[in-house]
């Protein structure tokens, strides 16, 4: 049997680690040759495509580029340049971190909203004129508390509401030729850095999922790929998140 997602190509965000990874993985699986975005994490997203082409020579390709960067036409031009097409745009690449209710945050607000909101944007824009001919379809990654606003995260979550109502505006505005997605996650990975949770922390915030596990992020790329092969579907933005919209 043919892979569903043979002979297209898919563009991850952020795919080097964690849930990019898992994406890529799986849209690959599917038969996907994929573009791999990178920044800081070479080495894994090195590693990864060595893998992936070891399973399949040529289907796994690197461009690094750092979404900070104001115009991204650059990176959409390295992309074309591996010439094999564009069929799908997932965009994954995040920043998470606390800024609490601080007043002077205007650098942490301003990549919060350039790499979270306004990057996915214009790749999508930029993804258009190639993803017209051939019915492509883009999926952002946003996350439960584009609507339920978490604690301290106010300018996440502002910049992943813009993601979502980003998502719905585009999928009106690129239909009926791309159709526009987007997968919301709940806890899936914990947070690193100074989003860490120490454990007492981790244990209350599971006891508000109504599954009372984590997620893992093959249930993201599972959500994804199905996302990507609905050609019925646009505008939809699907919570994949062990109930946890349910609990207030
Ligand atoms: N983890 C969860 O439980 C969870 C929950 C809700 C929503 N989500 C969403 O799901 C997606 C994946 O989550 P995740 O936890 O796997 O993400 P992540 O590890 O926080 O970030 C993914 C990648 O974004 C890239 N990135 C950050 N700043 C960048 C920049 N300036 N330029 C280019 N790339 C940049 C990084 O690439 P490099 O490492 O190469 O620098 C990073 O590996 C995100 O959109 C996230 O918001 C995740």
């Amino acid at each position: 049997m043919q892979a569903v997602l043979s002979g297209k190509t898919a563009l991850i965000t952020g795919s080097a680690r964690r849930i990019g990874a898992a994406i890529a993985r799986r849209l690959h699986g599917a038969g996907a040759t994929v573009i791999l975005h990178y920044h800081r994490s070479q080495e894994e997203a090195e590693k990864l495509a060595k893998d992936l082409n070891q399973q399949r020579p040529k289907s796994a390709f690197l461009v690094a580029f750092d979404l900070m960067q104001s115009d991204l036409s650059s990176l959409m031009q390295a992309v074309l340049a591996h010439d094999k097409g564009l069929d799908m745009l997932v965009n994954n690449a995040s920043v998470f971190y606390p800024t609490y209710l601080e007043w002077n945050a205007q650098a942490k607000a301003q990549a919060l909203m350039q790499i979270n909101a306004f990057a996915p944007y214009q790749l999508s824009l930029l993804a258009r004129p190639v993803l017209e001919p051939c019915q492509g379809n883009i999926i952002n990654l946003v996350d439960i508390h584009a609507t339920q606003p978490l604690r301290d995260y106010c300018l996440y979550s502002q910049s992943k509401a813009a993601l979502r109502q980003q998502t719905l505006s585009l999928a009106k505005e690129f239909a009926p030729h791309v159709r526009v997605n987007a997968v919301a996650p709940g806890a899936i990975l914990w947070p690193e850095k100074e989003a860490a949770l120490n454990e007492a922390q981790k244990q209350a915030l599971l006891n508000h999922i109504p599954l009372q596990r984590l997620g893992r992020a093959e249930d993201i790329a599972e959500a994804v790929l199905y996302l990507a092969t609905a050609p019925y579907v646009t505008g939809v933005i699907l919570p994949v998140d062990g109930g946890r919209l349910l609990q207030k």
